[in-house]
């Protein structure tokens, strides 16, 4: 009814418009005054994490996406090799995991079938398990040796965007509690994080504060049959979960590319007015990838590529080669896609409605899948 979708048309408008207070929810009592984590609730004790020398991340579809994500964190934060891998693959490729394998297996709904199994896998050679999941007492946390819950609330709109979200939040306290117990050689750089973390949902506030030129974008792309994603670093699994969502929602051909991979091929694909989305990384911190994704964006602009740019305000290097310009707060480069991927959710959701699409049940898709 209209009063459950709180005013807004769709459910997946009201969870978009949620997602400051599900990060700040997810955030809510892990961090104690002193900047320091507590996640007692974990069920694994610190001497198991501490012993950990692998991390191996399961899921499926958007919350595999944070799993990529994680990664980048995981390994910066703690120095522990991160391998990440889609659920529906794993378990039949013989993964080798033993007593000292951690594995995060990331479900929003904890139901979903391939993860399930995956995590059995898992803990039958040894490993322990750690849930990331949103739906307290379902089936994957009940299975595993201990659980993170995400206080994303409920999510009903079947393209999961508040969920990601808060999976992202979950998984990046997660690695700065593991290099917390671990004592790495980070904990200035940790503590910093912690605090820039809690700021971050102000920043969603502020993305989706200045949406509309994105709404109007997307109306204006409603007869494309293609749209590209490209990013680089963490915007890459942003790429990749742009490209879903417009899958997803507006049934249209979407791929999402590593940037760096363009002239490994994709760069084929480009011809006059196709619309590419280019996730822009900070231009500081790791600013050598900032410069190669602008002359990406020039590359393929030359070749008649219609630019829509996702760049941090004061940015001013992309200005020239954008066609639509997206601007994101500044946060530091492992938290961006945290802003990062707002507006993509938003342009996928816009389309939907301009094509006529279902956005809450899109065809052929179920909210979870519990069948492998
Ligand atoms: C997200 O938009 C999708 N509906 C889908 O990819 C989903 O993320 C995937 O099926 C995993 O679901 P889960 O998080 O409930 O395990």
């Amino acid at each position: 009814s209209a009063a459950e979708k709180g005013g807004y048309d769709y459910f997946m408008l009201k969870e978009i418009a949620e997602q400051p207070k599900a990060v700040a929810d997810t955030l809510l009592g892990r961090i104690d005054a002193g900047g320091s984590l507590t996640l007692d609730e974990l069920r694994i004790p610190d001497a198991v994490l501490r012993e950990a020398h692998k991390v191996v991340v399961v899921a499926c579809g958007t919350a595999f996406h944070a799993g990529l994500i994680a990664k980048y964190a995981i390994e910066h934060w703690t120095r522990i090799p991160c391998e990440v891998e889609l659920a529906s693959e794993f378990r039949y490729r013989d993964p080798i995991l033993d007593h000292r394998t951690l594995v995060i297996a990331i479900s929003q709904s904890g139901e979903t079938m391939d993860t399930l199994m995956a995590l059995r896998h898992a803990r039958e050679q040894g490993a322990r398990v750690l849930a990331v999941c949103n739906t307290n007492g379902s089936t994957i946390p009940r299975e595993s040796d201990g659980v993170l819950y995400t206080h994303a609330g409920p999510e009903v709109a079947v393209a999961s965007t508040k969920a990601f979200l808060t999976q992202l939040v979950a998984v990046y306290l997660l690695a700065l509690y593991l290099g917390q117990v671990r004592g790495t050689k980070w904990g200035d750089e940790i503590r910093a994080v912690v605090k820039d973390l809690a700021r971050i949902a102000e920043d969603v506030e502020r993305v989706l504060e200045t949406m509309e030129p994105v709404r109007e974008l997307a109306r204006s792309l409603a007869d494309k049959d293609t749209v590209l994603f490209l990013g680089r670093h963490v915007g890459y699994p942003v790429a990749l979960e742009g490209a879903l969502k417009l899958k997803e929602l507006a049934y249209m051909h979407a791929e999402g590319f590593a940037a760096g991979e363009l002239k490994h091929g994709p760069i084929a694909l480009i011809e006059q007015d196709l619309p590419v989305v280019v996730v822009v990384p900070s231009p500081r911190g790791r600013s050598v990838l900032h410069d190669k994704i602008v002359s990406n964006i020039q590359e393929i602009r030359a070749r008649g590529a219609r630019t829509i740019v996702i760049a941090e305000e004061g940015d001013e290097a992309v200005v020239p080669y954008a066609d639509h310009l997206i601007r994101i707060p500044a946060t530091p480069v492992l938290l961006q896609p945290m802003v990062s991927t707002v507006p993509l959710q938003v342009f996928a959701c816009e389309l939907a409605t301009a094509r006529g699409n279902e956005v809450d049940q899109p065809r052929n898709l179920a909210k979870s899948v519990t069948v492998e």
